[in-house]
């Protein structure tokens, strides 16, 4: 049975430009993107197979593709008639099933088969595996040597090499290990200025404190060690100077004088903190060609690693995004195809996709007439071809690499792009107005202000009076 749809959802379907449609659970935002695709087909805007419709789950896509089916059956109209008999061609899928279909048609780009396996678990096996046999292949490696008596095999092999395997490296993407030790390497030099500054202005501080004569007397042996600490720190002797303040410890017996004890103990717990920092940070560019030719090797591994994964023909859900935005980039023909093909791209659920994700659709979403070498920007996109859902509340696929803050940029780029007002649909057609209450008082409490970015922002909901 068709629903009566509220003003917004109507705004919302029948819009005519790219868009981002940011709403809670249950204020029909399926329902929305279910009704846009009959709402094309009936405006004669697109055909059944020049939709590209994307939702994140196979639940999610077979529901969508019964629920488009059955609408347009019932519709009755004889234009409704004709896309029904074509429906077969219809492209709703999830986005990785999308992504498949991508790259199984450009594997030749990549030396991969056209039958690779997709298969996450098997990848992880591989990744433990091509660890273990790359260790056993290096350990006479002097960095990594050095590291395994530190850590123990295992946990370089498991904690190290085999977790950086499965979140890091990807096909179609090169991991710039030497670029991340010139950047960690700048970070360090700018610390290592810095935080001596900081010592020099906690003991200074310490010195300006009034050393009332029971006090000192009190804490003699202590304050007495205390004025070795400078010169450790110009010789650089940072283990004694840690040993020092960890065994440092200060009266608080000193009469009604006890204010200036609990200051100096504030200060040296300042002063160890900044000495625990300087000594990571000393040890770290002390070490800094073991981190180095660690880094290079790392390179080798990740070789390797790559190597595995094409010869077995298996990738994981990252690699195939990875892959498809390489397809798309490097073959235009391709990339073409597809512009041309779907006039009109739709995807639910948008909040548990990613950067990568995004860069596809953008890449689809290029004007027809640009065929550029880079991601495109969102001024370099077509006007009317993006309708993108999703609940910042909901993401729940942080763990597959699903980034909220990804959705929540879009609507601001689109929306500066965009003809149309941004559409928000603020009634809940799911839950009973009690518990409506009932959340957005927490969600206003946990959630009033964002403080972080994948925290989202509260957006109060309607209850909508049902009766
Ligand atoms: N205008 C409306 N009138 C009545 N029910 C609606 C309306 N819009 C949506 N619904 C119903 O509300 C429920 C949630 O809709 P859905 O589209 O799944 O929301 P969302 O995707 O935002 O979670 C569904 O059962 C749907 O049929
Ligand atoms: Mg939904």
């Amino acid at each position: 049975m068709a629903l009566i749809f509220d003003s917004d959802q109507e705004k919302a379907y029948t819009i005519n430009c790219n868009s981002v449609i940011t709403a809670g659970a249950g204020s029909g935002k399926t329902s929305v993107l279910t009704e846009r695709f009959l709402w094309l087909l009936h405006h004669r805007k697109a055909q059944v197979d020049e939709i590209l419709t994307l939702t994140f789950t196979r639940r999610a896509a077979a529901e969508m593709y019964e629920r488009i089916y059955h609408r347009l059956k019932g519709a009755g109209e004889s234009h409704s008639g004709r896309e029904l008999e074509r429906f077969d061609r219809a492209q709703i899928s999830t986005l990785d099933s999308f992504c498949s279909q991508i790259v199984r048609s450009s594997c030749h780009l990549f030396g991969l088969p056209e039958n690779f396996d997709l298969n996450e678990e098997s990848i992880k096996k591989l990744a433990e595996e091509t660890s273990f046999n790359f260790l056993l292949a290096h350990l006479e490696d002097p960095a990594l040597s050095e590291l395994i008596t530190i850590m123990g095999f295992e946990r370089v092999q498991h904690n190290i090499l085999s977790d950086i395997a499965v979140n890091h490296l990807h096909l179609g993407a090169n991991f710039d290990f030497m670029d991340m030790y010139a950047r960690q390497q700048d970070l360090l030099i700018k610390k290592s200025i810095q935080l001596p500054a900081q010592w020099e202005n906690l003991k200074a501080q310490l010195s300006t404190l009034e050393h009332p004569g029971k006090v000192l007397a009190e804490n003699k042996e202590e304050l007495k060690r205390l004025d070795s600490l400078k010169s450790l720190l110009i010789e650089e002797r940072y283990n004694e100077l840690a040993q020092l303040l960890g065994g440092l410890s200060l009266s608080k017996r000193g009469g009604d004088k006890s204010e200036v004890i609990l200051q100096m103990k504030d200060i040296v717990d300042q002063l160890r903190e900044t000495a625990g920092l300087l000594i990571e940070v000393g040890t770290l560019l002390a070490n800094r060609h073991i981190l180095k030719s660690f880094l290079s090797l790392l390179e080798s591994f990740q070789a390797e690693y790559d190597r595995e994964k094409r010869k077995r023909a298996l990738l994981d859900f990252s690699d195939l995004s990875q892959l498809a935005v390489a397809a798309l980039l490097k073959n235009k023909a391709l990339r073409n195809y597809y512009k041309k093909k779907f006039r009109y791209i739709m995807i639910d659920e948008f909040q548990d996709n990613n950067q990568l994700q995004k860069e596809l659709l953008y890449l689809l979403a290029e004007k027809e007439d640009l065929l550029g070498e880079g991601i495109p920007q969102a001024q370099d996109l077509e006007e009317d071809k993006l309708f993108f859902v999703g609940d910042e509340k909901q993401s729940i696929y942080r763990f597959r690499g699903a980034d909220v803050s990804v959705f929540k940029g879009l609507s601001g780029e689109l929306a500066a792009q965009s003809r149309e007002p941004a559409v928000a649909l603020n009634t809940n057609y799911r839950s009973e107005p009690g518990l409506i209450a009932f959340f957005n008082r927490i969600f206003r409490n946990i959630m009033g202000d964002a403080v972080f970015d994948f925290e989202a922002d509260f957006q109060e909901l309607r209850a909508c009076n049902r009766k």
